[in-house]
């Protein structure tokens, strides 16, 4: 019997030994018991990171959405697969059956074919987060086609750019999408974008804000009269292991965004598997991750790891500041949420509005929380400890990327004691190492280095889309033989892992090497903070020195700023150390975000070193606008 599902400390030391000795076994046991296959591989592993090549469970055969609908019908047919909240709260949820989704997917299968979709054709997906979007990704892996969604909050240039990296024959979108009390026009911004795009021939639309839009004849198409007329039944195509599943861009410190190839079995696996512990998933659980399926948190964590292990996953379709700052929590009270996955962000912008908004509902369903995206500051961590959880429920601050396909590094709940702001130990079968900058490993506990695996996990991406070179380049070619990850990381006197950032956070002021994470924690623990974010500039003497960007949590505390400044230093100089105190201390109004809610530190580096030139791609940013009141007021 396979250890799929982790119970306490002692056995996941026992399964993560094993899965270290003997990697090879210890995967091929799991996706032996756990999924459907055609037919079983000739071989486990075969890698080289030096090429780089990796390839699992080679010359397997199977079908994605067998094992996340079809196989689950005997037994679940009519339990919820999905629940969709939409935007406004007075409008009914839908909630999907395993079998309505089968008969869905196939029918949204069958209409690709129609439109000449076959395996191995792109199909870029331009949705908001309505049911068409989970079943326009699952229809493409159906027939075996390469799913690219990009969100949908992205802008026309964005857009283009990736439907034309990826070679999309086709687009699917809607007419519109609500967000909170807007409603946008994607149709229009997909128009625009196609301007540039030539070699997409079909466009499928579905119905969404009802509002006027063009629809160029022979190219677009409404998906709703298709679905009607087409068959429920497809037979899913059968793939082979390797064969690619989908591309998803995630954005480089420099040049365009890099399609991040997926492949079907071990991305399968891994993220089935880890869904299951690192959510504690127990059948009836009704899991919600908050995360846009544009993003690689609801590829994984809102599709194909919850599907493959037959659970209940919610999509929302809005945000969490409508119709007021307690919808998150209305929503886990509505629908009773076991398990809730959400980013430091959302929890940071909630914990600044009043308790009575949480203080309202029963949130005695949950279980789990989760957290992802972003190193949790300390403040964060005991707000959605204390307040969302009550203390009951552990939080799993989960660390991976866009690349790893699936989570790294996390605590499991129940089995792993929680430290706040450590992601804690590796999963099975995740061997992290961190590297000095001379490329050697650092050994032993209580240190600090750089975050790199050294060996090969079965969702790591195999490939940017069109570039082998850059993909070697970017995550093999720093440290020879592993995959670097670009984050810095400490490693406690037990082991556990605490991310301290991109490794460009890491500021080294008069020979000190300091991630910004510890001091933005103390920063933000000043009760007039709102928000944080440190960044490193030169200086002559200590060659970089720390500049603090501020937000209050009333603006109007203009007041004795000179005085909050300096109980802000004391503060750091009592958390972190006097050598963390920042040079500069700027009270903003907002900080530049990307769309996942990152703050934009290269944005801010450059302010800081007064170098505001050339600022590079500022279009995908939440907030563009703060950008030019923070130069306007730079120190
Ligand atoms: C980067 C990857 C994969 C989920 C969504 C983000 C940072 C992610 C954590 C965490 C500290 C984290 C890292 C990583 N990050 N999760 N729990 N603690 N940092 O995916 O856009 O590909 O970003 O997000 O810096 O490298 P992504």
């Amino acid at each position: 019997m396979s250890n799929y599902h982790i119970k306490n400390l002692e056995e996941y030391f026992q399964v993560y030994r094993k899965s270290v000795r003997e990697p090879e076994n210890f995967w091929a046991e799991i996706a032996e018991e756990h999924f459907t296959w055609r037919k079983k591989w000739d071989n486990v592993l075969s890698w080289d990171f030096t090429k780089p090549e990796v390839k699992w469970f080679e010359n397997a055969k199977l079908n994605i959405t067998e094992n996340c609908i079809d196989r689950h019908l005997l037994t679940r047919g009519e339990k919820t697969a999905i629940i969709w909240e939409p935007n406004d709260s007075n409008d009914e949820a839908q909630h999907i059956t395993y079998n309505q989704l089968h008969k869905k997917v196939n029918k949204f299968a069958n209409v690709l074919k129609s439109k000449g979709i076959q395996k191995g054709d792109r199909v870029c997906i331009y949705l908001p987060m309505i049911p068409e979007l989970a079943y326009a990704v699952l229809a493409c892996a159906r027939i075996g086609a390469i799913h690219s969604v990009v969100f949908a909050g992205f802008s026309s240039k964005a857009l283009a750019t990736r439907t034309l990296d990826a070679d999309c024959k086709m687009l699917i979108t809607s007419d519109g999408s609500y967000r909170g009390a807007k409603t946008l026009n994607l149709k229009n911004i997909v128009d625009e974008a196609l301007e540039d795009c030539p070699d997409v021939s079909s466009v499928l639309v579905v119905k969404r804000t009802g509002e006027e839009i063009e629809m160029k004849e022979g190219r677009d198409e409404w998906l709703e009269p298709l679905m009607e007329e087409a068959s429920d039944e497809c037979a899913p195509e059968i793939v082979d292991a390797e064969d690619p599943l989908f591309i998803l861009y995630t954005s480089g410190s420099t040049g365009k965004p890099k399609g991040m190839l997926h492949t079907t079995a071990g991305y399968m696996v891994y993220t089935a598997f880890t869904f299951k512990n690192i959510f504690n998933y127990t059948e009836g659980d009704v899991y919600w991750c908050t995360a846009d399926i544009g993003w690689i948190t609801g590829h994984s964590y809102i599709v194909y790891g919850p599907l493959a292990n037959g659970a209940t996953t919610v999509m929302f379709e809005g945000v969490p500041s409508y119709p007021d700052h307690g919808r998150f929590w209305q929503i886990v009270e509505k629908h009773k949420i076991t398990q809730f996955y959400t980013a430091p962000t959302a929890i940071r912008a909630l914990a600044k509005r009043n308790i009575e908004f949480v203080e309202n509902h029963d949130l005695s369903s949950l279980k789990v929380l989760g957290s992802v995206g972003e190193p949790i500051n300390e403040e964060a961590w005991h707000w959605f400890n204390d307040n969302i959880g009550k203390n009951q429920s552990p939080i799993v601050d989960t660390w991976w990327q866009t690349e790893t396909g699936g989570i790294m590094i996390s605590p499991m709940p129940y089995v792993t004691p929680t430290k706040p702001t450590y992601a804690t130990l590796p999963m099975p079968g995740i061997q992290p190492s961190l590297m000095d900058d001379d490329g050697k490993e650092i050994k032993g506990n209580q240190v600090n280095g750089r975050l790199c695996v050294k060996f090969p996990w079965p969702s790591i991406a195999r490939t940017v889309w069109g570039n082998h070179e850059r993909y070697k380049d970017t995550y093999f070619s720093t440290f020879e033989g592993k995959y670097f990850t670009g984050d810095g990381a400490m490693r406690d006197e037990v082991g556990y892992y605490r991310i301290t950032g991109r490794t460009d956070d890491v500021i080294i002021v008069s020979g000190h090497n300091l991630g910004t994470a510890p001091i933005e924690d103390a920063i933000n623990e000043h009760p007039a903070v709102a928000e944080s974010a440190v960044v490193g500039f030169p200086h002559e003497v200590k060659g970089k020195a720390l500049y603090a960007f501020v937000i209050l949590k009333e603006s109007g505390e203009s007041r004795k700023r000179d005085n909050l400044r300096k109980e802000i230093n004391q503060q750091i100089a009592d958390k972190v150390g006097p050598i963390a105190k920042p040079d500069k201390i700027q009270f903003v109004e907002g900080l530049p975000k990307t769309r996942s809610g990152k703050i934009m530190r290269r944005i801010l580096r450059k302010i800081a070193s007064n170098d505001t030139s050339d600022l590079g791609d500022t279009s995908t940013l939440l907030n563009p606008e703060v950008v030019e009141a923070i130069i306007a007021e730079a120190l």
